[in-house]
């Protein structure tokens, strides 16, 4: 049986496990400092699988010698923005969470496949890699998937069409700077710009820019959970079946996309051995200026770790 270990047991940890344990995929392991949460809310879980069809163990636990044998660690814990916030505001704090947590990965799972969800997504993945020194395969963030579900499900909404049929790409860092790529998101292969006028199309794009900051504003406290663990299931479904899906996800780049040494949402393609390929999208002028802005902007949050 393959193993997950999902670290944070608040809304999004504990939400992936309930999505991962309903795939039935593998025997999970839940581990936060708080004590109690995540044993609690484990045994919950566990107790609805004669419910729910599932077959596959699930442990809550504040011991990290428990991840030990884990085939992919997903990092949730960390703060979460409140209304007003940037997610770059997180990074004091949750860049010390996210090392701490990085040296238990090292010490008790150091052949795991790690997914960083923290945030600032992008800024902590890149911290998650030079933490550790993994394999840059074996390292990449949750970030475009979720943003890209989250414009597929406007379009369909505006269209009213099945969301099945829609298809939508996001690239670059996931905070105010991503990039919505219209021109690579279709309806059953019709590109959008056929199928609506610019100024609807800017008003989707705007409003997947903004679709965590609109939920965190409902919610006064806390953030999105339900999309983002969606989006988390998918990509460990992905590796661990080594289904190879092609997914935005924030990877570090090598000279892809013209960026050098910056994890920045792209399309890749993940299976077994975590991020397998880059894919290299052929984009215009306006959008490669776009991505260079988004990578800018995440730029300048991995200088002020470096410093
Ligand atoms: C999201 O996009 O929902 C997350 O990044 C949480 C946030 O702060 O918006």
């Amino acid at each position: 049986m393959n193993k997950v270990a999902v670290i944070g047991s608040g809304n999004v940890g504990a939400t992936t496990v309930q999505r991962l344990a309903e795939l039935n995929i593998a025997d999970i392991v839940m581990v936060d400092i708080v004590e109690g949460l995540p044993q609690g809310k484990a045994l919950d879980i566990l107790q609805a699988a004669p419910l729910m069809g599932y077959d596959v163990d699930v442990k809550g636990t504040n011991d990290y010698a428990d991840i030990a044998g884990s085939d992919v660690v997903v990092i949730t814990a960390g703060i979460a923005r409140k209304p007003g916030m940037s997610r770059d505001d997180l990074l004091a704090t949750n860049i010390k969470i996210t090392q701490q947590i990085c040296a238990s990965i090292e010490q008790y799972a150091p052949d795991a496949i790690i997914m960083t969800v923290t945030n600032p997504l992008d800024i902590i993945t890149y911290a998650a890699l030079r933490c550790t020194q993994f394999d840059r395969n074996k390292v990449f963030g949750m970030s475009g998937l979720l943003d890209s579900s989250r414009f597929a499900s406007f379009i369909a909404k505006e269209l009213n069409c099945s969301v099945k049929d829609v298809c939508a790409m996001v690239l670059g860092g996931h905070g105010d700077s991503m990039v919505p790529l219209p021109e690579y998101s279709t309806v059953s292969g019709v590109p959008l710009s056929k199928l609506m006028d610019e100024a609807t199309i800017e008003r989707i794009v705007n409003r997947t820019i903004n679709a965590g900051a609109e939920i965190v504003a409902y919610m006064k406290s806390g953030s999105a959970f339900y999309a983002p663990s969606a989006a988390i299931a998918t990509m460990v479904e992905s590796i661990l079946n080594d289904t190879k899906r092609i997914v935005p996800a924030s990877a570090f780049l090598n000279g892809e996309y013209g960026q050098h040494d910056i994890c920045l949402g792209v399309p890749v393609k993940l299976g077994k051995n975590g991020v397998e390929e880059i894919i290299e999208l052929e984009l215009t002028k306006q959008e490669m200026e776009a991505l260079q802005r988004s990578a800018d902007a995440v730029r300048e949050g991995i200088s002020k770790i470096r410093s």
